[in-house]
């Protein structure tokens, strides 16, 4: 009688057994393929992975991911061997800033003081040139950490950074590199898939372009698209990155459908680099610790600076973190029947508010909307409150609004600017919002202001900073004409 071998079986076992051996740790990205994130101690982001290289005490990391990672491993903990499965797992974004390019451009530029933050797919030598490092997990608090009166200067990855510097309003200079196949997901790839799911809900990873993205319901790095997808009330989700990312997904929420974001050219997408890893060579790079990740200890410890600047800052939960925590509270409260918002919040979330220039009454508007009309959402009562914070910071120096617009002072409903009717109203209150100057009784985005965005294509948030943009202008009012006009077209 025949009999079939399982190699599978067998290779798992030589790897464990390999594992034991050289007391190692295996750490594996969300993009590596199944069975690689089925043997692996952790699996995660970039950050995790970067977190958890950081506090191993296994003799060897065995790191399935790509160059820039295992890299990042070794700057963290340079005491360990780290090994990694193929070394030619390169990346697109890592190619597109070479160290020279970036150290050319920064003395060319000298002048300009550039605060230069990096995102972490990058070679040790492009970060040994950083101010700070970030990932996507973690660009929008590098970001707000950053000096005010610096220029910043945000490597390689172009549309991560005008995705931060969208949340942040935070304006900067870009490298420009992208993800090679990340900018392969089209506006028209995704369009097509959800007219096929009309009812699913898209997330996006931040690599993605600007036209992708305004199509996602959320834009996030691959581990929190494990919170997402969990928390989403959806049950089709369209996960518009690498495709590897569907095997974590499909573990962590069975009982959601996941389908993979097809690019133009294909159904899913992998990431030829992190491709490049098989469970045969990760037994290989066990059994003979090669190729091992070495550096120069200048160049390493060069790196670590902002390596570590970004891990510490990373380690208290952001404000946007804590916004929606206490967002879910709130909405605990409410559904348990007790309407008396002044008893929902601690010294601490008194505190957290105070310091994005929000208000108790604010933020209990939009709890109390989602439950009784089902929208704004949490998320977007997140954009707003981003705009709002930035402004508070930026434009008031974090000092409170001296004035109260009382529902007296706005345009009546009917009032038009340039033949736009609720026009005149929401600017009144959107720039009261931005002020933290509205009288508790007045809400930006109640119904009557959501019926005009959606009737004109527009959303709270983008329009909330489009107001503070327009107080640049020689004429705000007709800016704002424009801009509602531009968005209706
Ligand atoms: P994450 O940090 O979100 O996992 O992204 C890493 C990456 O390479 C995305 O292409
Ligand atoms: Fe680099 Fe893109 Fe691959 Fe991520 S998916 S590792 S950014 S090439």
């Amino acid at each position: 009688m025949s009999q079939t071998l399982d190699t599978s079986v067998d290779i798992r076992e030589e790897i464990l057994r390999w594992k034991e051996k050289r007391n190692a740790v295996i750490l594996a990205h969300n993009y590596q393929i199944p069975e690689i994130q089925d043997i692996a101690d952790y699996v995660g982001d970039s950050l995790g992975l970067a977190f958890h290289a950081q506090e191993t005490d296994a003799d060897v990391i065995a790191f399935c991911g790509v160059h820039f990672m295992a890299e990042t491993a070794k700057i963290v903990n340079p005491k360990k061997t780290v090994i990694l499965p193929d070394a030619n797992a390169g990346c697109s974004l890592e190619e597109s800033c070479q160290p020279e390019d970036l150290a050319a451009f920064l003395k060319e530029n000298e002048e300009k003081n550039y605060y230069v933050i990096t995102y972490i797919n990058s070679s040790a030598a492009v970060k040994a040139l950083s101010d700070v490092i970030c990932t996507s997990g973690n660009a929008v608090q590098i970001v707000e950490a950053a000096p005010k009166d610096r220029p910043i200067l945000f490597a390689p990855d172009q549309n991560l950074g005008e995705w931060v510097s969208r949340q942040t309003g935070r304006e900067m200079e870009y490298w420009e590199g992208n993800c090679y196949l990340h900018v392969e997901f089209t506006r028209e790839s995704i369009s097509r898939i959800k007219e096929e799911y009309p009812d699913a809900a898209v997330v996006a990873h931040p690599e993605c372009t600007k036209a992708v993205r305004l199509l996602a319901d959320e834009v996030c790095s691959t581990e929190k698209m494990v919170h997402y997808c969990r928390d989403c009330e959806a049950e089709n989700i369209i996960v518009v990155t690498e495709a590897g990312m569907l095997h974590r997904l499909r573990k962590e929420c069975p009982d959601k459908n996941l389908i993979a974001g097809p690019t133009d050219r294909c159904a899913c997408a992998d990431c030829r680099f992190m491709k490049l890893n098989t469970m045969e060579k990760l037994l290989s790079c066990l059994k003979t610790l090669e190729p091992e990740v070495t550096m120069d200890e200048a160049e390493r410890a060069a790196a670590e600076a902002p390596l570590q600047l970004m891990l510490d800052l990373s380690k208290t939960p952001a404000w946007d973190q804590r916004f929606l925590g206490l967002f879910d509270r709130c909405t605990e409260k409410y559904q348990g029947g007790n309407t008396d918002f002044n008893t929902y919040f601690t010294d601490v979330d008194l505190e957290l508010l105070e310091s994005i220039g929000y208000r108790t009454r604010e933020l209990f508007d939009f709890v109390e909307d989602l439950q009784d009309y089902g929208e704004p959402s949490r998320e977007m009562a997140l954009r707003v409150a981003t705009v709002r914070r930035a402004y508070y910071i930026d434009e008031m120096e974090r000092q409170a609004g001296k004035n109260t617009v009382l529902p007296s002072d706005l345009p009546e409903r009917g009032d038009e600017l340039s033949g736009i009717a609720w026009l005149p109203r929401i600017l009144t209150k959107a720039r009261g919002k931005l002020r933290g100057e509205l009288d508790p009784d007045i809400m930006y985005g109640c119904g009557g202001d959501r019926k005009f965005l959606a009737e004109h294509g527009l959303d709270m948030a983008d329009f909330l900073r489009a107001v503070w943009r327009a107080e640049g202008a020689d004429d705000p009012d007709q800016a704002m004409v424009d801009y509602v006009k531009s968005a209706s077209a």
